[in-house]
């Protein structure tokens, strides 16, 4: 081998360690969260599920995940962290009512299930992991509780 060949598969493996190094580094910078840019939809007395996850996907079960609601002074609804979840901030109507679903967080799936509904929970909710390294540390998502079921839809017309 002549000693440009060498220069140039030096230079390469040099390459190719930045690239790994780069990915080893990228997935905490890399994330988003997302919630639902559609509201959700419910009656009184349904249990919801409001969707907000990270993508790409990474276990988030060692971080702080928060639920809040933005119109209502960023008051907790749901408040995750140290492996738990934690009450003491939480408005008072959500208590007993609200979880992350099993197996979610391993995943990425911030999702909170909220049950039994009822019309005040209607409003803007924000789910948010601040600390994951990323520019978009949180999302939105509305609830739409309808007084009246509506049964008769436009299917496809
Ligand atoms: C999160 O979990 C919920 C409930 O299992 C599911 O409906 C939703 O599609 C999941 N989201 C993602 C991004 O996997
Ligand atoms: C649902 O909420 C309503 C109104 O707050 C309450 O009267 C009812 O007992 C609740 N139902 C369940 C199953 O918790």
């Amino acid at each position: 081998m002549d000693v440009a060949e060498f220069r140039c598969s030096v230079s390469l493996s040099a390459l190719k360690l930045t690239f790994m190094l780069l990915f080893a580094l990228t997935p905490v910078e890399g994330q988003l969260v997302v919630g639902s840019p559609q509201p959700i939809v419910a009656a009184p007395g349904d249990d919801v599920i409001l969707p907000c996850h990270v993508e790409p996907k990474v276990n988030v079960v060692g971080l702080t995940v928060e639920w809040s609601r933005p119109d209502r002074n960023m008051e907790y609804v749901h408040l995750y962290r140290h492996n738990r979840e934690m009450t003491d901030m939480k408005i008072p109507s959500y208590f007993g009512r609200t979880a992350l679903l099993k197996d979610g967080l391993r995943e990425g799936n911030i999702s909170l299930r909220i049950t039994n509904v009822t019309q005040e929970d209607e409003g803007r909710y924000r789910c948010f992991v601040p600390k994951l390294k990323s520019q978009t540390k949180s999302s939105t998502v509305s609830l739409i509780v309808a007084k009246t079921m509506t049964t008769e839809t436009t299917p496809n017309s």
